[in-house]
């Protein structure tokens, strides 16, 4: 991987393809590998930057807390090394709320936006402090508990699950830390989606375990120029489970 200094830290990021410039950012707890089956189909449309977020896969972390919009920074400063000043900005999950902060915070660097198995809402209370209970069980015990608990709500393929397993297994316990605290306080985006002027498109699973399908579908009702794709019977990562129909959707931001 291509690597970045940005923030205090190493972003490590792919590129493939030539086009429009889309970044493809991964979800909790994962990283880039998410996209790897749909980067073939992509790449005659687009110039695919597909980072790790900070902390997973080859990207480094500070032991400091950062903020989703932290993360959004880290994005905008990858674009301005790459000398691109506007882009097409796609992200799973966690990856959209990425997404959602970067569009709140760069909105005349947005060419598009792609939601995919995420939401607008901020996290209640409850989830909140249940992110701070396993934030301080992967403190004292590893990461065994959350991969075992997350595993099999990606999604009801086998072959899947056991993907998802292993690319949750690499990451380190920092980047989970990290990841659960910046979720738990990220803000919430729903008033910012009555104000998107660019192409969004909005796909997710009817199946989703992690996000229901109900999200996906709030956020189409707010957004004036959104697309919605719903897959029928994929879960949590439609990328990998329906990887065409993923890929079609995402070409709207070409
Ligand atoms: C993700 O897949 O990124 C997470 O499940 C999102 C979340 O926990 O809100």
């Amino acid at each position: 991987m291509e690597k970045i200094n940005i923030n205090g830290i190493e972003l490590a990021y792919m590129r493939h393809g030539k086009g429009t410039p889309l970044v493809l950012l991964h979800g909790f707890p994962l990283d880039h590998h998410i996209w790897d089956e749909i980067v073939s189909l992509l790449k005659d449309t687009f110039d695919l930057i597909i980072p790790d977020v900070r902390g997973f896969g080859e990207s480094t972390t500070v032991n400091i807390p950062y903020t989703v919009d932290d993360l959004a920074s880290d994005i905008a400063g990858l674009l301005d090394q790459l000398n691109i000043e506007k882009a097409a900005i796609a992200g799973h999950s966690m990856g959209g709320y990425i997404a959602l902060a970067f569009a709140r915070l760069y909105p005349e660097r947005v060419h598009g936006l792609g939601l995919v198995a995420t939401q607008a809402l901020a996290d209640s209370q409850e989830r909140k402090e249940g992110r701070y209970r396993s934030a301080d069980d992967v403190a004292k015990n590893g990461i065994s508990g959350i991969v075992d608990a997350m595993a099999n709500k990606f999604t009801s393929v086998e072959r899947l699950q056991e993907f998802a397993r292993k690319s949750m297994e690499v990451q380190q316990p920092a980047a989970y830390i990290g990841g659960l605290k910046a979720m738990a306080e990220r803000q919430d985006s729903a008033a910012l989606l009555t104000s998107m002027e660019y192409p969004v498109v909005i796909i997710h699973g009817n199946a989703d375990a992690l996000i229901p399908v109900e999200r996906a579908h709030e956020m189409k009702n707010s957004i004036t120029h959104a697309r919605l794709v719903e897959v029928k019977d994929a879960g949590h990562i439609p990328m990998l489970e329906a990887v065409q129909e993923t890929a079609n959707g995402l070409k709207h931001l070409a």
